[in-house]
């Protein structure tokens, strides 16, 4: 009999967990949660469009239960700037869904590392250190000579003769320039040569890239209903291995940039180089070097390639706006040099272009969540401690600021407005 009665505990947990968060938070508005699964299956591709129009409905902040998790969405840049700037310390945590958890190391990194004393610290590193503008403008020649590289290589399979007047597909030349960009400023390794002939360990690289992502998208359900992962344990080994796999590759790395500076006595502008010569002096752990080499791997690799890629899919779609973003560059670069990026001052046109892609098509429209650690109140509503919060850039960048008329959600609409 107990047995018999124990399916029916679930669903009346739920409902007295969501009831008893009602009754003692002011909790903000949004579609009605279902027992056990809440708003699992009202949620509908593509999120963020999903969440953008319960926005509508609901208003600039709403609730989204997955299962028995909160999470908060914030569609309006008044909410968005009291989330990411005014009470951001208390909001600046990460929820690590299992997976993110492992490779993470609990948030040994930057990316899922949660707000304290370690955050702060690998900050500071990445803002004094990594990112700083020497560091940056030294390693400049290693962006344009990626993004030449790539303009060569379009050039070159244009004028092959067996490919005149066939289409040519972008997304894999900027996939390539992002590629070798990200491992290059980060590992100092270009793993594919000029002939696009990839070595041994890209080959290892790529296959970590992929694994990761494989391991990282399983289990999705499971993650939203903590009952639920006593059917579905997470693949320690698989995990383990992966990470053993991710470790050797980079450490092996790590001691081949160790054994250059121990022989030419100077140091690289590298990121590798920056944390192996600085762990000393900022107590990084190992755990904490290869991860936020990783983190720059996966953070800044899709991300750039997906900018660069709506950006030509609009100025395709406005023929008038490439006109003139071309006749800004014939009349600053001219014909008999290529673009650096210093000139990039030159050119208030172009740059307008990159930030209008950037805000009709954000590479991460939810951003990445960020978790309450405290009860605090948004927009006169209660967040709970441990809810997730998500700003949906998406939603904010299309939202006209200080109320004023919409703008069109059809692109090519609002691209003209803002320049022809
Ligand atoms: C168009 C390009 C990019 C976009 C749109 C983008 C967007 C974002 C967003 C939305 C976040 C989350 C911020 C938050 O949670 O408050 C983030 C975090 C981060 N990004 Fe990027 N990113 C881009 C390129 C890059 C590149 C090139 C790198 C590194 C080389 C990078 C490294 C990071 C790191 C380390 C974090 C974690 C920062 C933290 O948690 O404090 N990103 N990025």
């Amino acid at each position: 009999m107990t047995l018999l009665l124990l399916p029916l505990s679930f669903p009346l947990f739920f409902l007295a967990y969501i009831l008893y968060q009602k009754l003692r938070f002011k909790l903000p508005p949004g579609p009605r949660p279902w027992p056990i699964v809440g708003n699992l299956y009202d949620v509908k591709p593509v999120r963020f469009r999903c969440y953008a129009e319960w926005a509508q409905q609901y208003g600039p902040i709403i609730s989204v239960w997955f299962g028995s998790t909160l999470n908060v969405v914030i569609s309006n840049s008044e909410l968005a700037k009291e989330v990411l700037k005014e009470k951001d310390q208390q909001m600046a945590d990460r929820h690590r869904s299992r997976s993110a958890a492992k490779f993470s190391r609990e948030g040994q990194d930057l990316i899922w590392a949660d707000y304290g004393p370690h955050y702060v610290k690998v900050r500071k590193v990445c803002t004094l250190e990594l990112f700083s503008p020497k560091r940056l403008e030294a390693l400049r020649p290693i962006r344009e000579d990626e993004v030449t590289a790539m303009v060569e290589s379009i050039f070159k399979d244009c004028t092959h003769p067996d490919k005149i007047g066939k289409s040519l597909l972008v997304k894999s030349y900027l996939g390539a320039v992002a590629f070798n960009n990200i491992t290059r400023l980060a590992f100092g390794k270009r793993f594919v040569n000029s002939e696009g002939v990839i070595d041994e360990q890209g080959k290892e690289f790529k296959a970590i890239v992929a694994n990761g992502l494989k391991l990282g998208g399983s289990l999705a359900m499971a993650e939203h209903i903590p009952w639920l992962r006593w059917f579905f344990p997470l693949e320690e080994e698989a995990f383990a291995k992966h990470g053993e796999r991710r470790d050797r590759l980079t450490r092996a790395i790590m001691e081949e940039h160790t054994a250059a500076r121990l022989k030419t006595g100077g140091t690289k502008q590298h990121f590798v180089d920056a944390l192996l010569t600085l762990q000393k002096q900022y107590d990084l752990s190992d755990d904490t070097v290869i991860g936020l080499l990783w983190d720059m791997i996966t953070a800044g690799m899709d991300t750039t390639a997906i900018s660069v890629e709506w950006a030509m899919a609009e100025l395709i779609k406005n023929p008038r706006v490439q006109e003139k973003a071309q006749q800004e560059l014939d009349t600053v670069i001219g014909y008999e040099r290529v673009l650096i990026e210093p000139d990039f001052s030159n050119l208030p046109y172009l740059q307008s272009v990159a930030k209008e892609a950037l805000r009709l098509h954000p590479p991460t429209p939810l951003m990445l969540p960020h978790k309450a650690n405290t009860n605090v109140k948004v927009g006169g509503y209660d967040i709970p401690k441990g809810s997730n919060v998500h700003v949906n850039v998406w939603a904010v960048a299309r939202d006209p600021p200080h109320g004023k008329t919409r703008w069109s959600l059809d692109l090519s609409g609002s691209l003209k407005r803002m320049w022809i």
